[in-house]
């Protein structure tokens, strides 16, 4: 590995710089990359690697005035640590802390002089005054003897001691000498860098896995085996993806003799990218988009948040659909709300009321303490098995026990946990893995709905005046929020939470949830039916969200959904749109007895509508909008059967929680480009290829990836690729539900699009101003090459399907040769 050699350029570089300081005679000179001895750094005094890639210094972390020192992106905008070296130790008056070269080690120094944080080398006197620290543009900082110039060795390295991020071209060692792994940690909160609960390391048993460690010790997460050959991990497919394509990044896998590690590169060295441990558990790999000014989540692992070991801490409990995804048991609350709401859940949840025995353990009878039944959850880990022959027998025999917490009683006999309830899982919907649990607690968490009911009972007895009062309140409340005044801003309405409350009759009739939130039915009193979305995880200030709102206001096309206002008040935002009568495409398309199904006409009719709006969106406002969402259920339907693409411009309004909405999504459907894999910057071209998935799914009526008859799985687009390259029976393709009624031509035109759409380079696929002339029959369609590759990733067991036909090299091919006018 090249890493630790010393680009003589570079290097030229530095020293020149370090004589211009020295040669100014000034103590301190900080627009270098280099602390050398004598030097020190303090206050917001910092050093800047060569190229301006990185930077280092003393950064403040959360509300409080802890500071630390740390590397980050000079050039990012949004403040981003990759490294820290206090993490632990924070100090809290950078003025009087020093980051200085001492005994030959690069040392903090707090407030106090104390040495609290030092590289820490064994270093002999001869080369402890020619030490220097420099940062590299690869974020390395190194600690080697200066004036030994190219041939110095390095003597320590912050790849060595990594934080929470693994940097390209940094390692992920094992030890083989002493079997030990290095590990990568996250924070323990969003404003906390000391180590969290969750880490990266290899595998110690098997050196070509990595896993995800909860506390140190519990393995929830393996990569499975490198493979060589296909340069993926067997349990991590995507990365197969990547490989393929080749065109992004570079993983690889060394085992030598007394260590093995992984490293990966980006083949564009101005890629802005890394994969780091989240403090919710799960590595993600990030990549910085400019145009965004966001980091997008590309990647994560695992796929589930509620995959992540004891997410929720004690007592706590994960729910996939939830936002936030942890919390308490009923009877239960936060041990600390502070830490809870900052998504740090570990120290999970303790008891609103304790157990009748632990109040009194002379208390004969434990009995009084009560179980909740919990169903449809994933049980905790660290069951005893009982060997009793009824659901009563088990419940006595956890009451048996002071420090029983809760039973289980099913096909699998009785099982009694005798300590806090861990990884336990709510889940939502069908699942045959869904099991009951018992919860024990005080009799009185029983009584207390009862209770509330008591006081109620007890004030209508009280005093009728007093609930004539009431009365009259509700009425006034009532008549209060039936006015719906909204006021204009710009082309939008701006309305106030209590009128769309009121609209909607308090959110009452749900229309659909999505990635970004539930939308609910509504009506104004000018009679006229909306459609409001209640956004989640909106992490952007007022100011910015009304600006973004505004941006989507004035986007307005036929073939797009139209939004007539919003509302922001603190927390709350909501989106209001015109309602759509006939729902999502998806509904049309993937029947269930197929009775109707869409006629070929209208099918063509919603492809070409969506292609012109998703045009608009990319070309023709003014600044191009990438939708990043594309399928059937973000295509709505008008009483005429009109397409809208809904939800456009969301991916910016949501920030953060957007890429975390993706990267959910990319777990279960066929839509996504390549590219949103491998980390490359993303362009409407992604827009592009998950249209082209979705225009197979409208012509073959089912999803792309749905199991046939004999429970295959097949693909679709696979067939469609053959049966269009080889000649072969196109009306084979289409939904059987329509009886082949329908003109071979457009079929077949419509099938070369989407594979044109799907091509794995996105400089192969068309843009959306060229599909609508193609399906206009402006333009000719050639005959496209097979994709190299497409990921399918069927059903929810994440099965990967890849297509080997040989492929004609599509370099020199684009979508149209001519622009014969057809018709
Ligand atoms: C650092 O300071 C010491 C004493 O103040 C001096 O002897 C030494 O030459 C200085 N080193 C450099 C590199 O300036
Ligand atoms: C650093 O601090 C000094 C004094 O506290 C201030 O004058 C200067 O503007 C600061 N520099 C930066 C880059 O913030
Ligand atoms: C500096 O660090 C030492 C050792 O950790 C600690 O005892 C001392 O209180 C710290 N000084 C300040 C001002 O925090
Ligand atoms: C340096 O290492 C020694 C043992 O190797 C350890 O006791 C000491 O705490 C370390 N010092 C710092 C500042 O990390
Ligand atoms: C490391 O692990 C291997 C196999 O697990 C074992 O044979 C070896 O003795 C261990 N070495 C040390 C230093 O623990
Ligand atoms: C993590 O493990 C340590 C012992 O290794 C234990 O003391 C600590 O309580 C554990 N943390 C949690 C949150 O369970
Ligand atoms: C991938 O790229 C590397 C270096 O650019 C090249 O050597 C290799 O042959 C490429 N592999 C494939 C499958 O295209
Ligand atoms: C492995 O370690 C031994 C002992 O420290 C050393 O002699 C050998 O050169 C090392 N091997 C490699 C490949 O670095
Ligand atoms: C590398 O990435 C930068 C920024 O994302 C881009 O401008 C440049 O064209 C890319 N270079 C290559 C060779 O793809
Ligand atoms: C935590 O969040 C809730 C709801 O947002 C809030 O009511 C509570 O005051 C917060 N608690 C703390 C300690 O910040
Ligand atoms: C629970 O209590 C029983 C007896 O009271 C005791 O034997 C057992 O060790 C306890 N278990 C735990 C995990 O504390």
């Amino acid at each position: 590995m090249k890493i630790e050699n010393i680009n003589p350029r570079w290097f030229k570089f530095s020293v020149l710089f370090l004589f211009m300081c020295l040669s100014h005679e000034s103590h301190v000179c900080f627009a270098v990359d280099t602390i050398s001895t004598n030097q020190s750094l303090s206050g917001n005094q910092t050093i800047v690697s060569a190229g301006g890639v990185f930077e280092l210094g003393f950064f403040r972390s959360g509300n409080s005035f802890n500071y630390y020192i740390g590397t980050w992106y000079k050039k990012v905008s949004r403040f981003t640590p990759v490294w820290i070296a206090n993490r632990e130790k924070p100090v809290h008056d950078i003025y009087s802390s020093v980051l200085k070269i001492s005994d030959g080690n690069l040392v903090l120094f707090n407030e106090s002089r104390v040495p609290i944080w030092s590289t820490n080398v064994s270093s002999g006197p001869a080369i402890s005054s020619s030490v220097v620290a420099v940062l590299l543009d690869d974020g390395n900082l190194v600690l080697r003897d200066g004036l030994n110039s190219i041939s110095s060795t390095i003597l320590w390295q912050s790849f060595d001691h990594p934080t929470d991020t693994w940097l390209p071209g940094s390692k992920l060692r094992f030890n083989k000498r002493t079997n030990q792994s290095q590990r990568i940690i996250s924070w323990r909160s969003h404003d906390d860098p000391a180590p969290g609960l969750y880490s990266l390391e290899i595998d110690p048993v098997e050196a070509n896995h990595i896993v995800m460690v909860w506390n140190r010790s519990r393995p929830y997460w393996t990569s499975g085996a490198w493979d060589q050959q296909t340069m993926s991990f067997s349990l991590v497919p995507e990365m197969r993806m990547a490989s393929l394509s080749n065109s992004t990044y570079n993983f690889i896998y060394f085992s030598e003799e007394n260590e093995s590690y992984f490293l990966y590169y980006f083949y564009n060295s101005s890629t802005t990218a890394k994969l780091f441990m989240d403090v919710s558990g799960q590595l993600q790999q990030m990549s910085w988009l400019e145009d965004m000014e966001q980091w997008m989540v590309q990647f994560s692992q695992p796929r589930q948040q509620c995959g992540v070991y004891a997410l929720c801490g004690a007592f706590g409990s994960c729910n996939e659909i939830g936002l936030p995804f942890c919390s308490c048991l009923r009877g239960f609350h936060p041990k600390s709300e502070t830490n809870w709401n900052l998504s740090d859940f570990s120290d999970g949840c303790e008891r609103t009321t304790r157990l009748q025995c632990e109040e009194d353990p002379n208390f004969v009878t434990g009995k009084t303490d009560k179980f909740l039944e919990s169903p449809n959850v994933k049980l905790p880990e660290r069951a005893q098995a009982m060997s009793v022959g009824s659901m009563l027998e088990c419940e006595s025999a956890c009451l048996e026990y002071c420090n029983c917490t809760a039973y289980a009683y099913d096909s699998d006999g009785c099982r009694i946990w005798m300590t806090e309830l861990l990884d336990l899982q709510q889940y939502s919907g069908d699942t045959s893995d869904g099991r009951t649990i018992y919860i024990r607690l005080a009799a009185s968490e029983f009584r207390s709905s009862s209770n509330n009911n008591g006081i109620i009972i007890g004030a209508v007895a009280g005093g009728v005046g007093l609930v004539l009062c009431l009365v009259i309140f509700a009425i006034l409340r009532w008549r209060r929020r039936r006015m719906i005044n909204p006021t204009v801003e710009g082309s939008l309405l701006a309305f106030g939470y209590r009128d769309l409350q009121s609209a909607t009759k308090n959110f009452s009739e749900k229309l659909g949830g999505g990635g970004f939130g539930s939308v609910f039915k509504g009506r104004l009193p000018d009679s006229s039916i909306i459609a409001v979305k209640q956004l989640e995880g909106i992490s952007q200030g007022e100011k910015q969200f009304r600006s973004e709102v505004s941006t989507i206001g004035t986007v307005q096309h036929v073939n797009l959904v139209r939004l007539r206002g919003f509302c922001s008040e603190g927390m709350r935002k909501l989106l209001v749109y015109d309602y759509m009568p006939n729902g999502s495409l998806d509904a049309h398309l993937f029947l269930e007895d197929n009775s109707k199904p869409l006629a070929w006409k209208t099918r063509y009719q919603i492809a070409l509508g969506t292609a012109r709006g998703l045009t608009y969106l990319h070309e023709k406002c003014r600044d191009c909008i990438i939708h990043c969402d594309i399928k059937p259920e973000n295509i709505l339907l008008d009483a005429e059967l009109c397409p809208k693409v809904a939800d456009f411009g969301l991916a910016k309004l949501i920030g953060r929680e957007f890429s975390r909405v993706l990267t959910t999504m990319r777990g279960t459907r066929g839509y996504i480009a390549p590219e949103w894999i491998s980390g490359v910057a993303i362009t409407a071209k992604a827009d592009v290829y998950s249209y082209g998935m979705m225009l197979f799914e409208i012509v073959s009526g089912r999803r792309n990836s749905e199991q046939n008859e004999e429970g295959k799985v097949g693909f679709f687009p696979t067939s469609v690729a053959r049966a269009i390259t080889q000649d072969g029976d196109v009306l084979s393709l289409l939904d059987p539900g329509l009886n082949e009624d329908a003109p071979v031509d457009e079929i077949s035109r419509i099938c070369k699009v989407a594979c044109w759409c799907v091509q794995d380079d996105e400089t192969h696929r068309p843009s959306m101003g060229q599909v609508v002339q193609i399906l206009e029959g402006v333009l000719d369609v050639n005959v496209p090459p097979v994709p190299r590759s497409l990921l399918v990733l069927a059903n929810n067991t994440e099965h990967i399907i890849f297509f080997t036909e040989s492929s004609s090299s599509p370099s020199s091919q684009t979508p149209s040769n001519s622009s014969n006018a057809s018709s």
